[in-house]
């Protein structure tokens, strides 16, 4: 068995094929003149474990290349962040299912895939693969126990995220809560406030993906206005698109961390030891 990664996911393929005991095969990317990408890969192995994290249309062309590459293989693809997710159903006729579209294409010639906290488990029904996710509650509960806080709140911004929140309180033995949010656009939220008592207390926002910081910039400042001590948060996947990080800060979020499904400043905490008892069994 070899790993092999994109370029995105260099770091978290190395850990894992340290943790595995097992080689890494180097690849190099390029380009075309004309900038279509290009990528040579191995030796390779007749059992590759291939990892990319689709954090942008470039990212996932790189990765279906690199499926190609190792075309003949048996091929287990570990999507640490998965792009295009989101879009998980048909709100009005024309509209691509995205997720299907990006499960299909690349599902297609792996005998399993692996994701890390999935944005919805419905998804799994257009992997073409025997899919498994991993949910990484151990590791946040684990990060936010080290982090210092007294007694902290486990909040999650969404209905959606709660019960990944609970999973983490539960492992903390800590309170858990969720809000009620409204999306009205890609990049506006707004939030009716819950009946709960975070006066004084550290409240710590659990949410699998942070992208804009919307979400939590909306959350924040309610929850100051409500009397909150301390606010953190805490993600499985930092895409933390544009100004997302600076945001956060500015709205009073005092530290922002994330796993190494995407690596950035963020990673605190990473999805290794998961993916190799998954992969072990
Ligand atoms: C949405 O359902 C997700 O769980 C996240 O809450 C969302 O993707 C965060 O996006 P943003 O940071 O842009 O508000």
């Amino acid at each position: 068995m070899k790993v092999v990664s994109t370029e995105r996911s260099q770091v978290l393929a190395a850990r894992l094929a340290e943790c595995l005991h097992v080689p890494i095969a180097p690849v190099k990317y390029t380009r075309f003149p004309d900038g279509e990408q290009y990528l040579e890969a191995g030796p390779l192995d007749d059992q590759m474990v291939i990892l990319g994290s689709t954090t942008s249309d470039a990212a996932f062309v790189q990765l279906l290349l690199l499926l190609d590459a190792c075309e003949g293989c048996d091929n287990t693809l570990i999507l640490p962040y998965m792009g295009y997710a989101r879009q998980d159903k048909k709100f009005k006729p024309g509209e691509p299912l995205s997720a299907r579209a990006v499960g299909r294409a690349l599902s297609t010639g792996v005998s399993s895939v692996i994701t890390v906290n999935i944005h919805e488990p419905a998804i799994f029904e257009y992997f073409k693969g025997n899919p498994h996710n991993v949910c990484l509650s151990k590791e946040v509960a684990l990060y936010i126990s080290e982090s210092g806080l007294n007694n902290p709140l486990v909040l999650a911004p969404d209905k959606g995220a709660s019960r990944f929140a609970g999973e983490v309180a539960k492992k903390g033995g800590w309170d858990s809560d969720y809000l009620e949010k409204t999306r009205h656009s890609g990049e506006s939220v707004t939030m009716e406030p819950k009946s709960m008592e975070v006066k004084g207390r550290d409240v710590v926002i659990v949410d699998d993906i942070i992208s804009t910081g919307g979400t939590l910039v909306t959350a924040t400042s309610m929850l100051y206005s409500q009397g909150a001590r301390s606010i953190q948060a805490v993600c499985v996947h930092g895409v933390l698109i544009g100004g997302a990080y600076s945001r956060m800060r500015s709205a009073g979020i005092r530290n922002v961390s994330s796993s190494d499904t995407i690596e950035s400043v963020t990673t605190r905490f990473s999805a290794v030891a998961s993916l190799a008892d998954v992969l072990k069994k």
